[in-house]
């Protein structure tokens, strides 16, 4: 009899986004059927039926709207507007079509909290004067010292360098200042306007209307500033949170002045009354908040369905501070009716495959990627442990995230050279911090079919492959027993099977050590060895094993998990 208590109840019923597997995918990387290079809509049309096989429930697309592309598509020049890099509006609705025929999802992703200065609000509010209703929309302020020469405030941009630029006013003059908390090309928006929640409903309806089940929201910390724009007492360029998860909610708030403040809860009410207009919709907040109660506040009943759960994507890869993420996670979220997220790599994090190759004290921080001149992460220790970390992940109840190439095992393309580097970051900070274009890479669908592997039919590729991408190419793995991309395969089929995204969750103390954790859902035991000596497994059916190198039967070796159903 194994030694448990249920911190979760079984619940088939649960709405689709309670349990979903969503699949990001970066469109400039993932398929390109016009051979420029970059990515596009009609490529990702002609391989949705590869993510069907892989059995996901719904895709969320990073940015593919009109826009400069200074930042690879998050500085929006028009909401409703695909650019033409990936197609048109019609593509987008033939993908959708076709996505719901696959009864695939689609989020797209939303950037309230800035626009593009090609937006024609930025526009107009270049053109009008200081104090004018256009300048409203985003936050203008005059510069301190005598002539003004001095930024507004001490706020520092998350891509490096000051979080202000000054203009030059019609007559020539230089003039005011404008707030920019990533890229001087992409001006934060005045959420104390109420013209912005105006524009943002209708956006919001407008592709409601068309038919998508939801929105991931970008920076859906950051939208609302504190009144005055006061000094930030704690600063950092890519603060994230972290480092004031000790502070009580009003010290953080007040330290620092242009995250999680108060108000943004209510232009997320505003949100969701818009939501729940639709049917069975559903949006997930980017909000980087730590510790996690706080973080549960975005997900109240009358907030967020669901919020990223970045504390888990940052934990260390250690049994003890992995149960304390999971059970917080589940406890906390649970606390406000929310179910939690799981997550292990995006387009701005290093690739996991590769991350948990990293030592941890050479480990950059987030947002960083990986220095050329940085030790050699070791590529093989932490291709096994991202699938035994993954096997974790997916018996979790709740949803998971993951990240377009994790199923082919895709490692950070850290040495890419410094000329093909795009990150704001990497430019506004002289090379600094590196950025993250690693992690940015087109997939290889075909070995050698051409440079691309498969990713055009040209061989173009605006971040060009590293030489080892070859040997992860899909068509390499498909259908082989053991391959990262039949593992997946698996573990949605299975983790679908037991229902796990909704099931009855509890850690089993019997397999816990200081390397290794288990836990039973639905009546699958799931048992990782992080690191560990062997152990000895119990009874049951092997359902699945992220190794397929068991030197003896029965053993569990290190950096590895396996699903078994109890008998
Ligand atoms: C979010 C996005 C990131 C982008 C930033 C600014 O953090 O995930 O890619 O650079 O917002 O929009």
């Amino acid at each position: 009899m194994l030694n448990h208590e249920f911190l979760t109840v079984n619940n088939p019923s649960a709405e689709w986004w309670r349990k979903a597997v969503i699949y990001q995918v970066y469109p400039r990387s993932f398929a390109d059927a016009d051979g420029d290079g970059i990515g596009d809509l009609k490529g990702i049309t002609e391989k949705l039926g590869s993510l069907s096989d892989l059995g996901i429930d719904a895709i969320w697309f990073s940015p593919f709207f009109k826009s400069p592309q200074k930042d690879a598509g998050y500085d929006i020049s028009d909401y409703r507007l695909i650019d033409p890099i990936f197609g048109t509006n019609e593509d987008f609705d033939v993908l959708l079509a076709k996505a719901k025929t696959l009864g695939i999802r689609i989020i797209v992703d939303i950037v309230p909290n800035h626009t593009s200065d090609q937006h024609a609000w930025f526009q107009a509010a270049l053109a009008s004067a200081p104090g004018s209703a256009e300048r409203d929309y985003y936050h203008f302020r005059d510069g301190k010292g005598e002539n003004g020469e001095l930024p507004p405030n001490n706020w520092q941009s998350i891509f490096g360098g000051p979080a202000w630029s000054r203009i030059t006013e019609a007559n020539g003059e230089l003039g005011q200042w404008y707030l920019h908390l990533f890229d001087s090309s992409q001006p934060d928006l005045n959420w104390e306007n109420p013209k912005i929640a105006d524009e943002f409903d209708d956006i919001l309806r407008f592709w409601l209307d068309k038919g998508v089940d939801g929105f991931r929201v970008d920076v859906a910390h950051g939208m609302v500033k504190r009144a005055g724009l006061p000094d930030a007492t704690i600063y950092d360029e890519n603060l994230r949170e972290r480092p004031i998860s000790n502070l009580t909610m009003a010290e953080a708030e007040e330290a620092v002045p242009y995250w999680g403040q108060p108000g943004v809860h209510d232009a997320i009410r505003r949100f969701r009354r818009i939501i729940d207009e639709y049917d069975d919709r559903a949006m997930c907040a980017e909000a980087s908040m730590s510790p996690l109660p706080r973080l549960a506040m975005w997900v109240r009943p009358d907030e967020y369905h669901q919020s990223f759960n970045f504390d888990y994507m940052h934990s260390k890869y250690e049994a003890a501070a992995i149960k304390k993420i999971v059970t917080d996670s589940i406890v906390e979220y649970g606390k406000v009716g929310a179910s939690s997220t799981w997550v292990l790599s995006n387009h701005d994090g290093i690739r996991h495959a590769t991350r948990l190759g990293i030592a941890p004290e050479n480990t950059p921080r987030p947002g960083d990627g990986i220095h050329p001149s940085d030790p050699a992460p070791d590529e093989a220790l932490g291709l096994r442990r991202a699938r035994a970390a993954t096997a974790f992940m997916l018996g979790l109840p709740g949803s998971s995230y993951l990240y377009q190439g994790e199923e082919l095992g895709l490692p950070e393309a850290w040495q890419l050279e410094g000329k093909y580097r795009q990150d704001p970051t990497y430019a506004r900070t002289n090379g600094d911090r590196i950025g993250r274009d690693g992690c940015r890479v087109p997939l290889p669908w075909v070995a050698d079919a051409t440079e691309s592997n498969g990713f055009n039919s040209t061989g173009k590729s605006w971040l060009p492959q590293p030489a080892n991408y070859r040997v992860f190419a899909r068509n390499l793995q498909e259908g082989v027993v053991g391959s990262t991309l039949e593992l997946y395969k698996r573990l949605l089929k299975v983790r679908k099977q037991f229902d796990l995204g909704a099931g009855a969750f509890s850690w089993v103390d019997d397999y816990d050590s200081e390397t290794s954790l288990s836990y039973i859902n639905n009546g699958v035991l799931v048992i990782t060895n992080f690191s560990g000596g062997p152990i000895a497994m119990p009874a049951g059916e092997l359902l699945v094993t992220t190794q397929h190198d068991l030197t003896v039967e029965g053993i569990l070796e290190h950096d590895q998990t396996v699903w078994l159903k109890l008998s």
